[in-house]
């Protein structure tokens, strides 16, 4: 099934932000505020990543955040990350027609192997109801951050122009990548988690070989066998499947 024309958000764009997901975070506390808004930033001073890393944010980069309210669980809500990666993946086939594009389980896009982008989700909600969800989205056009200032150092970082990507403006940037999260987005609502699965297991890096899942609490190693149907990864180790919704993958060399 074809989904539904997506509606076009609006687009905010700024010069220097703390963090475009914290910037959505304040609009949105005025109910007035209309959604969807795109929130963009030529710059931040405190761009931010999972688990409260920083991510840093030179100018020429794409740094921004989709703002939503939209009635759903924040089960289903939390697969729009996977609609994310898979808009972020279309971005870079179609800037970087000759790298290899990969998605690292659960967020990082990758061209070659090395982290071209991250995608962060954010929301607040009670009683199992969302009030308003925020998809931050960081793309590393023409500018790899230091090796040292990232997310994870294991993860050698790159840009979409490093890997022999086309030069656009982070504005050229956002306007395809926001048309291809609406079709995702669009194929979620209307037909579920099963396509964006499908599609998303179709780019995963590392499927079907050994890695190590980095929880809170300890490293487990085995197989990456699978993502299951909520986009929990699905670990083979010598005590049986494991499904894990939170850590960072490591693949040994
Ligand atoms: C990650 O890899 O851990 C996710 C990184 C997400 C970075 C983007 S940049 C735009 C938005 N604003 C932020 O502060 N973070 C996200």
């Amino acid at each position: 099934m074809t989904p539904r024309a997506p509606v076009p958000a609006r687009i905010v764009k700024l010069d220097v932000v703390d963090s475009t997901n914290a910037e959505a975070a304040r609009l949105v506390a005025d109910p007035a505020t209309p959604v969807p808004v795109w929130i963009m930033a030529r710059r931040q001073t405190a761009g931010r990543g999972r688990h409260g890393r920083a991510w840093a944010s030179p100018e020429g980069n794409l740094y921004a955040t989709l703002l939503d309210r939209p009635a759903m669980a924040p089960a289903a809500a939390a697969q729009l990350s996977f609609a994310a990666c898979l808009a972020v993946a279309d971005l870079l086939a179609s800037l970087a027609p000759s790298a290899r594009v990969g998605l690292k389980w659960p967020n990082d896009a990758l061209l070659n192997g090395r982290k071209a982008a991250g995608v962060l989700l954010e929301s607040s909600g009670r009683a199992g109801r969302l009030d308003w969800l925020a998809i931050g989205i960081g793309v590393n056009l023409e500018n790899v951050p230091a090796r040292e200032s990232v997310i994870d150092p294991r993860v050698a970082p790159c840009s979409v122009t490093g890997e022999g990507g086309r030069r656009v403006t982070p504005d050229e940037a956002l306007a395809m990548l926001a048309d291809r999260l609406a079709y995702w987005k669009a194929l979620h609502a209307a037909e579920g988690f099963g396509p964006l699965r499908t599609a998303w297991l179709g780019r995963a890096a590392g499927l079907g070989t050994r890695i190590e899942a980095r929880l809170s609490d300890r490293v487990l190693s085995g197989t990456y066998e699978d993502v299951d149907a909520t986009g929990a990864l699905v670990l083979r180790t010598p005590q049986g499947a494991r499904r894990i919704a939170a850590a960072d993958l490591h693949f040994p060399d």
